[in-house]
């Protein structure tokens, strides 16, 4: 019988990638939002396993996971993935910091557990003109393309050997200056405007930090590499 696999949260664009690499791997994805949100437990019942994935900003992202947990506990679904963010413990980052607390309530769950831990989306930066952004446009990241994002949660929630594993994922470490020069932009430093202040906290931290992510997990997981410390 092919298998099911629920996608807490599935109706963004991580959602949608996750989908779409398990749609690849003949496993019909279920996607669930807030509709679904009061009986979670009994669409999570006919499933497999199950990806917690927390809508972006979400003011108590414990509180979210906690009750995501809960209804996976309920249905008896076997195995669980957590989709975090790299750096999850950076206090001066509000939304990392959920995240953070959130890993623990994964890992002191009862199913089977693995938390993937994104860099920033290449997705975010729109590389189709000049690329403005409210942080240092020198700064290092690893950025996580979100079709390999999506083949790492398909790989981790059907395939052996993840149990207890947290890694990060990131495609490849660039700048953003680096990375509008090879589309042919120019990227410059802008203000950042009106934003919710978790965002503002988050270019603040950019602009002095970047979010640096190595590569080799991602590389692992998708068999791009044999050993850690492949080409960055
Ligand atoms: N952007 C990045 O670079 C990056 C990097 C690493 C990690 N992340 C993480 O990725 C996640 C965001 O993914 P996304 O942008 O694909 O998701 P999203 O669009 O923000 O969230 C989509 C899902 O969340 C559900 N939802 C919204 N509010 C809800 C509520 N109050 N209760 C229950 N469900 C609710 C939506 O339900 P409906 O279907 O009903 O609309 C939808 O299914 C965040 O946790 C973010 O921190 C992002």
């Amino acid at each position: 019988m092919t298998s099911r696999i629920a996608i807490v949260g599935g109706h963004g664009k991580t959602g949608r990638a996750v989908a779409a690499a398990l749609a690849r791997r003949d496993v019909v994805p279920v996607p669930l939002g807030r509709a679904e949100w009061p009986v979670l437990a009994d669409h999570l019942a006919v499933c497999a396993a199950a990806y917690v994935i927390a809508p972006n900003l979400h003011p108590d992202e414990p509180s979210y996971v906690a009750e995501a947990l809960a209804a996976v506990e309920q249905a008896d679904v076997g195995r669980v993935a957590y989709h975090s963010v790299a750096s999850p413990y950076v206090p001066a980052m509000p939304h990392h910091l959920g995240k953070a607390v959130s890993e623990d309530l994964v890992r002191r769950s009862r199913p089977t557990w693995t938390i993937l831990q994104p860099g920033a989306y290449l997705q975010n930066l729109d590389l189709t003109a000049d690329l403005e952004i409210p942080y240092d446009v020198d700064a290092v990241f690893g950025f996580a393309d979100l079709a390999e994002v999506g083949e790492a949660a398909a790989v981790v929630l059907t395939e052996d050997g993840h149990a207890g594993a947290t890694y990060e994922l990131a495609t490849r470490v660039a700048t953003p200056a680096q990375l509008a020069a090879e589309a042919g932009y120019v990227a410059r430093r802008v203000e950042p405007g009106d934003v919710h202040p978790w965002l503002r906290a988050m270019f603040a931290y950019y602009d002095e930090h970047g979010l640096p992510v190595g590569t080799g997990p991602l590389g692992l997981l998708l068999g791009r590499v044999g050993r850690v410390g492949g080409p960055a």
